[in-house]
């Protein structure tokens, strides 16, 4: 039976992966091995074949002694333990959801809903490192991916609209706390004009009670144009992965360009993004739509019109699903080359947990477990 180690399955992306893997049956039929960087020694889940006792995470010889490693703990911790077990002879699989690892040539971005023949591929030509992409790129892929493949694309910009999740869960509890310091003040005064509720709002989000910890400056009520660290020629790393990972993911060659402004917004888990495609012929839109309805079982093409668009095309509609929706879709006044599109997707979904559950399931139809 084929030993999976699983890594991080406690944090957030670790625990919406558990949740996926009960959904789908997928502990049954492996055995699970269940590591921990702070509780060696503890209880494991239920689903734990190795005496329901959590594992050293740092144990090198107990992760090599795994077939497949699936870790969602993290960038910190698999720099420190990918090298030792690759260099000790470990030749097993590793399923990561951390960016350590992705550009690298002998490393694959998974998203096979898109890549899959990528995937199936590289896994015959005896690779063996398998990473998740950034939960932008992905969901961004995932929707407008076909166009690309289909040899559409001559470039695109993508505006985003990135929830709190993207950052962590703490980001989104302080979200919230700073949602509740916004609104406490109105409590008091319930029936305020509108001047009057704006004056009460910034000056709750400029008192130093506002909780910042996370985010540095109050996110409710406002976004934030800057989405992780800063990288030469004035883009955000956020905004660097869009060229890098698409271009990977999809294996382009020559590369598409494909850049834009990331903005963290005040929504929970869904990352929205408003996109701009200059096409490479003037394709009608009728094509365009069944293009990318047709491009996989999540793919969702929501008539551009008002009522459809409010009520598929939101964080709300969308989260906790696995449905990547794609709408406002139309030609762009610049001319007939210029499409203009709007997708939202679930982040910890599409963008974090789901390619790595599927991922352990091709890997296992590959090797007959
Ligand atoms: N970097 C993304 C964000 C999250 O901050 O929203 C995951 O890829």
């Amino acid at each position: 039976m084929l030993r999976v180690g699983m890594i991080g399955w406690r944090g957030m992306v670790g625990s919406v992966l558990m949740q996926r893997m009960r959904e789908e049956d997928a502990f049954s039929g492996i055995e699970a091995i269940f590591f921990s960087t702070s509780n060696a020694g503890g209880p494991a889940p239920a689903e734990s074949a190795d005496g329901a006792v959590l594992r050293d995470a740092s144990d090198l010889k107990k992760l090599a002694a795994c077939d497949v490693l699936m870790s969602c703990q993290g960038g910190d911790y698999t720099s420190q333990v990918f090298g030792p077990l690759r260099t000790s002879g470990w030749k097993g699989y590793w399923i990561d959801a951390a960016s350590t690892l992705r550009m690298e040539p002998d490393a694959v971005i998974v998203l096979d809903p898109v890549n899959g023949a990528l995937i199936r591929e590289a896994l015959a030509q005896g690779t063996r490192t398998f990473v998740g992409g950034n939960c932008t790129v992905s969901l961004m892929v995932m929707a407008v991916g076909a166009l690309f493949q289909a040899g559409l694309v001559e470039w695109m910009t993508t505006m985003t609209y990135q929830a709190a999740s993207g950052a962590g869960a703490a980001h989104m509890q302080e979200l919230v706390r700073q949602m509740e310091c916004l609104v406490e003040p109105t409590r008091a005064s319930p029936s305020e004009t509108a001047l009057e509720l704006d004056r009460m709002m910034i000056e709750a989000q400029r008192t130093d009670s506002i909780p910042t910890r996370e985010f540095g400056v109050p996110l409710a009520g406002s976004l934030l144009p800057w989405v992780d660290r800063d990288m030469p020629d004035g883009q955000t790393r956020e905004e660097w992965k869009g060229m890098a990972e698409t271009n990977k993911i999809l294996g382009l060659y020559p590369q598409v360009p494909v850049d834009g402004i990331c903005v963290r917004v005040g929504t929970m888990r869904c990352h929205s993004q408003g996109l701009c495609i200059k096409l490479t012929k003037d394709v009608p839109l009728k094509d365009i739509e069944q293009i990318l309805a047709g491009a996989h079982a999540w793919a969702r093409v929501i008539p551009n019109d008002k009522e459809s668009t409010l009520r598929c095309l939101t964080p709300t509609a969308v989260s906790g699903t696995l449905m990547v929706p794609v709408g406002r879709l139309h030609k762009l006044k610049l001319g007939p080359k210029y499409l203009g599109a709007f997708t939202v997707g679930d982040q910890l979904l599409w963008g974090a947990a789901e390619p790595l559950l599927r991922m352990l399931s091709i890997l296992r139809s590959h090797i007959g477990s």
